[in-house]
């Protein structure tokens, strides 16, 4: 198994290009062993990046991870978000706190504005610059941003320090391409690849199927490759199943050349021109 390539952050920090989703999980206490076992499979095989919030089974997701990391904290890299009701100057700082209970850690690697609301960017990031300075956050960013959001946001005072935008990403929702996309890339703003299996449908895709048979890899891995290719982009697919798990951890490892790459651009083309944001 080769090493899991790397994103930098805009601080430097190095974190694996792909990790582990907790969306759907929490929310049955009868399967909570088996999540957290699955993702503690996944921190063994070095997807230590572990995306979470607030609003994923009510809390029962950050406690899901709880269980997970128990023990080794200072492998993991765990982001978490919060409700864009819960952005304000105090109401994020109450909601990171209960994060930081239920995750069982003092201190959260990343914290996300979920998506945006009515609470005034400028109030958001003057609270995660709290949270910044009081050291229950080490870095702060945004979740489903569009370009105008994003200029919004690069306009408030200390806006600019946003380490990631976390958006739908994968390989049939290619709109970020148009627009979104290179103007991260302008700004070294790295993209959080979400939903990046397409909430598992891409798994049974047929032409995808056909492509990935002919490099000896399963559909889901050459849609995790195609992300974690491009430098700049993690992916954070979510699984409860340790033979998936096992087999995403693999996906770094598919060889990609030019005529791969061709042949999905053919199949899964960007779409044909600039639309607003994708979301789920
Ligand atoms: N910021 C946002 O607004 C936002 C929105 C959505 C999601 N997210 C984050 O992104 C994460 C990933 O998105 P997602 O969970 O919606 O979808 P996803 O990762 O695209 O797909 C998850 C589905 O794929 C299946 N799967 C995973 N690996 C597989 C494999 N190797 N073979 C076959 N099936 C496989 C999983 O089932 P099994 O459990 O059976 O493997 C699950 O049903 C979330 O968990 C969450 O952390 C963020």
């Amino acid at each position: 198994m080769l090493p899991l390539p790397r994103v930098t952050l805009p601080d430097g920090t190095l974190v694996p290009a792909l990790g582990l989703g907790t969306w759907r999980m929490g929310n049955d206490r009868r399967a909570a062993v088996r999540e957290a076992a699955a993702l503690a499979l996944g921190l063994d095989l070095g997807m230590t990046l572990l995306d979470t919030a607030e609003m994923y089974g009510d809390g029962g997701a950050e406690e899901v991870v709880a269980r997970a990391i128990a023990g080794r904290r200072r492998e993991v890299f765990v982001v978490s978000k919060v409700y864009p009701h819960n952005a304000g100057r105090k109401s994020a700082i109450a909601a990171c706190e209960r994060s930081l209970e239920r995750l069982r850690i003092d201190r959260l690697d990343l914290y996300l504005l979920h998506w945006r609301g009515r609470i005034p960017l400028a109030e958001t990031v003057a609270a995660f610059e709290r949270l910044r300075a009081d050291g229950k956050i080490a870095r702060w960013g945004v979740s489903n941003f569009d370009v105008a959001d994003l200029c919004e946001l690069w306009a408030v005072p200390g806006g600019g320090e946003c380490a990631t935008n976390q958006v739908l990403y994968h390989l049939g929702e290619r709109g970020i391409e148009w627009e979104l996309l290179p103007w991260m890339r302008r700004h070294r703003l790295p993209v959080m690849a979400y939903c990046p299996l397409g909430e598992g449908r891409l798994v049974s895709d047929r032409k995808l199927a056909a492509l990935a048979a002919r490099q000896g890899a399963t559909p889901a891995q050459v849609a995790l490759a195609w992300l974690a290719r491009q430098g700049d982009v993690m992916a954070i697919p979510q699984s409860a199943d340790p033979a998936h798990v096992r087999a995403n951890r693999m996906a770094t490892d598919l060889a990609f050349d030019a005529a791969l790459l061709a042949a999905l651009d053919a199949s899964f083309p960007p779409p044909p021109g600039p639309s607003p944001l994708a979301i789920v």
